[in-house]
């Protein structure tokens, strides 16, 4: 069985040049978790005229269709014919904001490779995740990643080299349903707006570029204002194509981390395409944190693990 860990982004992936390879129009740079993740098993079925795909325990065949696409896609780049069983188990609320497709197509593609006893390296592996959800290429390493945009062979994830055990991400649980936008279809409606896409595109890269400079000095207040700010910028363009992910208790939670911020707390925020809030920040500041949230689900993320096999 295979786990592969969730990851939040710090520079978001927000838009593709190529919609069939999944190709960003700006390299993003993310964080992998360690309590988060996705186990998925994968066997090849002999003889069968279908695949099998179980998601967390059910058999749904609207659930299974983008999988089973995938499945597809897997076989065809890498030239087998067989169908297989997946049987595909979150620990995390799916589709609920939290990144759940990362995990589960780097974990998905990372079993598939295994199951047909491909020699792959980490890199081919994430460029195989990124064709079934481009966040997925991250969650093939742990801790920090960038995803480099790119061409199909060079548009890869890639560990970078910092050790920071101190920092920290809390994920506040605001909701954990459906989300009814897929972030595939909102980006898809941010890039058309053109103009204000080319500022995002532009500011995002330089984003992306102090980001790295600052991690490397683990400047937890330079890296949490400009993860804000990235994060607010994504939100702004998916508001002006006439989406809403934030609903009223995100923006309590936004103003939450402002007034902990006016009390010298060191906390950011960032959030994904759904309404759960994630806060940035470092170990020693997590109780503090927490004793504002008391009403509030929260998990206390560190740094994660790259995709592996674990044991049943
Ligand atoms: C807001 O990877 O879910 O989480 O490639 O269409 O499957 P697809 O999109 P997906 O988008 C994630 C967007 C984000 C930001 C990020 O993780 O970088």
């Amino acid at each position: 069985m295979i786990r592969a860990y969730v990851n939040f982004a710090l520079i978001k992936y927000w838009g593709k040049l190529d919609e069939d390879l999944r190709l960003p129009y700006q390299s993003s740079l993310s964080f992998t978790v360690d309590n988060l993740y996705t186990d998925t098993e994968i066997t090849i079925l002999n003889d069968a005229k279908k695949d099998i795909v179980i998601i967390n325990g059910v058999e749904n065949p609207k659930e299974s269709m983008r999988v089973i696409n995938y499945l597809n896609r897997l076989r065809k780049e890498l030239n087998v014919s067989s169908y297989v069983k997946v049987i595909s188990t979150n620990n995390v609320p799916m589709a609920a904001g939290l990144a759940s497709s990362a995990s589960s197509f780097a974990s998905i593609a990372t079993a598939f490779v295994k199951a047909f006893k491909f020699d792959l390296s980490q890199e081919e592996i994430s460029r195989l995740a990124r064709l079934g959800s481009g966040s997925a290429s991250r969650s093939i390493y742990g801790g920090f990643v960038v995803w480099e945009k790119g061409t199909d062979k060079t548009s890869v994830a890639k560990k970078i080299d910092v050790k920071w055990d101190e920092f920290r991400i809390i994920v506040c649980l605001l909701d954990k349903n459906e989300k009814k936008i897929s972030s595939t279809f909102a980006m898809e409606k941010s890039v058309k707006n053109k103009e204000l896409y080319n500022k995002f595109v532009v500011a995002s890269e330089k984003d992306y570029n102090n980001m790295l400079i600052v991690l490397k000095n683990k400047d937890i207040n330079a890296v949490g204002t400009i993860a804000e700010e990235n994060s607010e910028r994504m939100h702004e363009i998916i508001e002006a194509s006439g989406i809403k992910y934030k609903n009223e208790e995100s923006n309590y939670l936004i103003n939450l981390v402002k007034k902990m911020r006016s009390d010298k707390i060191i906390a950011y925020f960032t959030m994904d395409a759904g309404p759960n809030v994630k806060i940035i920040t470092v170990e020693s500041e997590v109780k503090k944190i927490l004793s504002y949230l008391s009403n509030v689900e929260t998990i206390v993320c560190k740094q994660g693990f790259d995709a592996k096999e674990v044991k049943h």
